[in-house]
């Protein structure tokens, strides 16, 4: 026992951790998202605290977990490095031990993946990455409620990412790879995604259908697509790296890469977003784009995964709450 409740350890570190569970995560989320007058009379978290820990700059992740634990009914905490033992003092074993004792749940952004497995090696209550170097599980739940809400069927939509093989790319093929949506990736040479992780996508989706395919050519993977997705070319902590930008010539999405798009075609980025870079004002403000309907369902989304995370039966008890079958 710590801290008066029974220790549970399943923990979000990248997004297969959820796969059984990311299809009714994310028909959750969209039903909170629907029905958010409900919001008073469903606290899972009611009396209990969710502390987050931040080692690099957040817009989107720190106000929609704040907010998302509040509507639950918790009390969100704020933890930023410099203001904590953590990495000065202190390890990231004991700070689990230590905020186990106090906390619910504890979202971690960090740099080394290794750091939030760590974090959760050593935790007794559940760990989510609120993005570390190589994954974003809570985006890609996002991104995929997001192409739920805009699309019928998920066999049917063709994703297009064009840009760095990063940690937004990896979950977000991972989700795709579990969910059956088929999945395309341009990424210039030596900015591939992980072996591993398109290894872990490939086994996912021979279950789902989906069919996985990476080039270095950005009009072949756009070519009928549904939805163009692209991020940064240099993520937080990667500053140094001046020179990568220059590989990325050829790998904005404009209005001429769009045009190789299916009719339908739907833009979205996890932003923040450098304009004229990764893609220009044209696209990102242009009607097809959706990248605010994402970075608002990153709470309900959020939401629905500390509620399973939390407490196994929050779900049935909304059910009930909301008269649902
Ligand atoms: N997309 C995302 O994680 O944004 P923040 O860095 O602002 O949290
Ligand atoms: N790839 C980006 C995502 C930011 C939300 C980064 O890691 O900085």
């Amino acid at each position: 026992m710590t801290g008066g409740r029974e220790a549970v350890a399943s923990h979000l570190l990248v997004i297969d951790d959820l796969a059984d569970d990311l299809r009714s995560v994310l028909n959750w989320a969209i039903t909170f998202k629907r029905d958010p007058d409900i919001a008073p009379e469903f606290t899972p978290l009611a009396g209990l605290a969710v502390g987050s820990i931040y080692e690099k700059p957040s817009t989107r992740t720190r106000v929609s977990f704040e907010v998302g634990i509040s509507r639950l009914g918790g009390h969100p905490l704020t933890l930023l490095k410099n203001d904590i033992q953590l990495g000065g003092s202190e390890s990231v074993s004991d700070t689990a031990k230590v905020l186990s004792r106090y906390l619910a749940a504890i979202t971690y952004r960090c740099f080394a993946h290794a750091d939030v497995e760590e974090l959760a090696a050593h935790s007794d209550v559940p760990v989510i990455n609120a993005l570390s170097d190589s994954h974003h599980p809570c985006q890609a739940a996002a991104d995929l409620m997001t192409i739920m809400e805009h699309f019928d069927d998920l066999d049917e939509v063709n994703i297009a990412y064009v840009g760095d093989g990063n940690n937004v790319l990896h979950d977000l093929m991972l989700a795709a790879a579990i969910l059956g949506c088929d999945i395309s990736w341009a990424t210039p040479e030596g900015h591939e995604p992980s072996v591993e992780v398109v290894e872990r996508a490939r086994h996912l989706a021979t279950q789902s259908g989906s069919s996985l395919s990476g080039s270095n050519d950005p009009v072949e993977a756009v070519s009928g697509a549904n939805v163009i997705y692209t991020d940064v070319f240099i993520s937080m902590g990667e500053e140094h790296l001046e020179h990568k930008q220059s590989a990325f010539e050829g790998f904005q999405v404009n209005e001429e890469l769009v045009s190789y798009a299916a009719d339908d075609w739907v833009f979205m980025h996890c932003l923040p977003a450098h304009r004229g870079e990764e893609v220009t004002d044209e696209v990102i403000d242009s009607p097809n784009s959706i990248v605010f309907d994402q970075a608002e369902n990153r709470m309900w989304a959020q939401m629905s995964i500390l509620a399973l995370l939390c407490d196994r039966s929050a779900w049935e008890t909304y059910a009930e709450l909301m008269e649902i079958d």
